[in-house]
């Protein structure tokens, strides 16, 4: 199996003599669907792409917060500001395991801070797209949680013991996330034409990029192969994709409204939703740091960690004092 990995990424570190058996050991269990922990034996190429892809979903987590919280204190009622308060903040949770589970993997939090702030670390597209009325947030809760929920579920069942675990939690706050968002659709769907036309125009918007967030279509994606051979990745980005079309459709028939794709048609045969085709040079944009709101994400998350110094710094202290005066009590 990883021989197979290995040739389709053959820059990957081939595995030292004295590591096959290692090597056949680790292979066998993820067989068996045995978790790997963190200090079991793992391939440097299994690390990599971990430490890889979860400190990016923490970066996405934590990017995320913004374009929701751009409205929290615009929310038209206390309700709404509630749900939209709780649920920024459970996305900076998810952000805080995501980088604890990652922090396993060898690399330390700083440095995976330092990676996203620096600009080297990718996060997810989506999340580049600016938030123009209050109809975004029941578009993002409905379509780009959706899609998260989508991608998440399979990722309980990662391989990888932490991130699998971490997954769990996170799966279950993403639900209120999703509903949240579609009851803000389904009453503005039901509302006024103003309110109708403002959640038309949120979903003509986010559609496209929320089916981008999956990833580039399988033949393009450069860590499905070895992701799908070591049970970090159960389904191909296509096929989440395609799972997400199939149930968000019959949901935005059911708000009564149109879907931007005219291509959109359902395929009897195959009991799918086939849909159009995606910009994927957009998506090559965004994900280059070209899209719309970028440079704002990064320069707001840079002064957000800048204004935090002072309490990091004072943790630090904090640390040290209560660890040398335990020190000193051993003594
Ligand atoms: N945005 C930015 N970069 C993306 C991307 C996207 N939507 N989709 C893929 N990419 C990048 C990959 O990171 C990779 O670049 P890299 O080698 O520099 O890391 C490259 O494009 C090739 O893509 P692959 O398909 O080969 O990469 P993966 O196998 O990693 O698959 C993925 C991409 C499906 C996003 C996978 O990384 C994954 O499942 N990640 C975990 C889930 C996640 O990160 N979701 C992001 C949203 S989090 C969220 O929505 C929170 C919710 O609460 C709102």
């Amino acid at each position: 199996m990883y021989t197979q990995a290995l040739n389709a990424n053959p820059d990957a570190d081939a595995p030292q003599l004295e590591d096959a058996a290692l090597l056949a050991r680790f292979e066998a269990r993820v067989a068996d669907e045995a978790r790997i922990e963190p200090n079991d034996f793992m391939p440097a190429a299994y690390r990599r792409t971990l430490t890889r892809q979860i400190s990016q979903h923490a970066h996405s987590e934590i990017i995320g917060m913004q374009p929701e919280g751009n409205w929290i204190t615009r929310a038209p009622s206390l309700r709404r500001k509630a749900a939209l308060l709780a649920k920024v903040q459970d996305e900076c949770g998810h952000g805080l395991y995501l980088y604890a589970a990652a922090e396993t993997l060898g690399t330390s939090r700083e440095e995976l801070v330092d990676q996203l702030l620096s600009g080297k670390a990718k996060y997810s597209s989506i999340f580049n797209y600016p938030t123009q009325t209050w109809a975004d947030i029941g578009a993002i809760g409905w379509l780009v949680d959706g899609a998260a929920i989508m991608n998440q579920i399979p990722l309980c069942r990662c391989s990888y013991g932490p991130y699998a675990r971490a997954m769990i939690r996170v799966c279950k706050e993403e639900s209120f996330h999703q509903r949240q968002g579609y009851e803000i659709m389904l009453t503005l769907a039901r509302g006024s034409a103003e309110q109708k036309e403002m959640a038309q125009d949120a979903l003509n918007r986010w559609w496209w990029p929320s089916l981008m967030m999956f990833g580039p279509p399988d033949a393009a994606s450069a860590h499905s192969d070895t992701s799908m051979c070591w049970k970090i990745k159960r389904f191909s980005n296509d096929e989440l994709r395609q799972k997400f079309v199939d149930a968000t459709v019959p949901q935005a028939h059911f708000l009564g409204l149109t879907l931007p794709d005219p291509d959109l048609v359902f395929d009897e045969a195959a009991g799918h939703w086939r849909y159009g085709t995606i910009d994927w040079e957009e998506f090559k944009q965004v994900v280059a740091g070209n899209g719309p709101c970028n440079r704002d994400r990064l320069a707001t998350r840079r002064k957000a960690h800048e204004d935090g110094a002072w309490v990091r710094e004072a943790a630090r202290a904090f640390a040290e004092k209560r660890a040398a005066a335990k020190t000193a009590a051993a003594a």
